[in-house]
């Protein structure tokens, strides 16, 4: 394993200025010239961003011109799941930009979450002679025949976010560290109920993801094995008895889905007056979904704890107006920023590794991890970035003052792109 941290908190056009340049192994670093810190002051922090911004544009035009050349008319295929969940619009646009500011020619699929179509559309970008492919599956299982084909056209592909199982074409994994995701869910629940000290019992339902996404059990063991010793001790208590994988996971990550099964374990658990403390969710559609079951079917007047994850705006309404507690935040600007880099170097024929993320000049922190992702063929070599725990205490500079959301006139904030 390997880590380093450059530049944590790079603010506002500093960030636009980052993502403008890139952030390869190349000379247009600029960007990150600034030390600044995370705790580092508004004032501080907007000069440092205009700094940033001057020597940005000083160096995109002499870079625009070698970055094109490198690009060399080459293509690349982006294949994203769907659009009805909110995040691979940001994860998409991001990718795009990030690309075809680079010079390269970027296909953008969307998939409406059906399998099938997913991979008609990934057999048209091999078609269409895509020297690239960077794929967020929709089910990891479903690729190996599709990517067989890519293998033999010698087209390297880039797991993006979700692992892609099952194959051996995959080049490389990029994603956030997603067994933390859920540690900081559990990790989160456990604070705000000072488990190590309070008596309980309290009362906790769990959610979970798509079988169909690896990252959906990662997420999951991630949060239980922070609340296992507090249930085992019967500190924490699930009603549902609902407590494996299998029984709580939401079929598409669907929000009417997770509302719908919640529903039913408050009708069946809850309906005598049982108290709910927590309702742990891996992410925010279906944080959303059992929100609004429990603002219907729900008759208790506490305040239920409810966990999230990728700063949905509707879940940062939400958290505003205290109806969910927290969102795990994963800066997928951040993460195409990795992709463009990791997939530069291999259209370049080079073979990635920890000096990526040395040489890279990163504003943010990144692990590369050759022992966590096993996709049934191999470990597949990861880039991990670093996800957050954002609550209502630090939208502002978490979100906002970060750049990646502005805060409207009645205080909620929305995504910048
Ligand atoms: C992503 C999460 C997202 C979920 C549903 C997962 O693969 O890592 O960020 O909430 O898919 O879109």
């Amino acid at each position: 394993m390997f880590k380093k941290k450059l530049i944590a908190g790079l603010l506002g056009t500093a960030m636009v200025a980052s993502m403008l340049t890139g952030c390869g192994g190349t000379s247009d670093t600029g960007s990150n010239d600034t030390a600044a810190d995370t705790e580092a002051t508004t004032a501080a922090a907007t000069e440092a961003a205009d700094d940033t911004a001057d020597d940005a544009a000083d160096d995109t035009a002499d870079d625009a011109a070698d970055d094109t050349a490198d690009a060399g008319g080459k293509k690349v295929g982006i294949a994203m799941p769907t659009k009805s969940l909110e995040r691979w619009n940001r994860d998409g646009s991001y990718l795009e930009e990030q690309f075809s500011s680079k010079g390269y020619e970027v296909s953008l699929t969307y998939s409406d979450n059906k399998i099938d179509q997913q991979v008609k559309d990934i057999e048209s970008l091999i078609a269409d002679d895509v020297d690239l492919l960077v794929i967020a599956a929709i089910d990891g299982e479903s690729l190996t025949q599709v990517l067989a084909d890519a293998k033999e056209e010698g087209i390297p592909v880039i797991s993006y976010d979700r692992l892609i199982m099952n194959t051996d074409a995959v080049s490389y994994y990029v994603s956030f560290d997603n067994y933390t995701v859920g540690k900081l869910q559990g990790e989160f629940v456990r604070d705000q109920l000072d488990l190590d000290n309070a008596d309980g019992p309290f009362n906790i339902e769990f959610t979970a993801g798509d079988p169909a996404d690896n990252n959906a059990g990662f997420f999951f063991n991630g949060a239980y094995d922070a609340l296992k010793s507090y249930i085992d001790e019967g500190k924490l208590v699930v009603p549902s008895g609902q407590t494996e994988f299998d029984q709580v996971a939401t079929k598409s990550w669907d929000t009417a889905t997770a509302m719908t099964r919640f529903q039913n374990i408050l009708g069946s658990n809850y309906s005598d007056g049982t108290q709910l403390d927590v309702a742990l969710c891996s992410n925010d559609s279906t944080a959303l979904g059992v929100t609004q079951a429990i603002e219907s079917d729900y008759a208790g007047s506490n305040s239920v704890i409810i966990t999230g994850q990728d700063g949905d705006e509707a879940n940062l309404a939400n958290i505003v107006d205290g109806k969910q507690t927290m969102t795990v935040y994963k800066a997928v600007a951040n993460e195409a920023v990795a992709t463009l880099d990791l997939g530069i170097a291999l259209l370049k024929g080079e073979t990635p590794d920890a000096s990526l993320i040395d040489n890279s000049g990163w504003s943010f922190d990144c692990t590369y991890d050759t022992s966590s992702y096993d996709n049934g063929t191999g470990i597949i070599p990861s880039y991990l970035l670093v996800p957050t725990v954002v609550t209502k205490d630090n939208i502002q500079s978490e979100l906002v003052d970060t750049g990646y959301y502005t805060m409207d006139d009645d205080g909620y904030p929305h995504p910048t792109n």
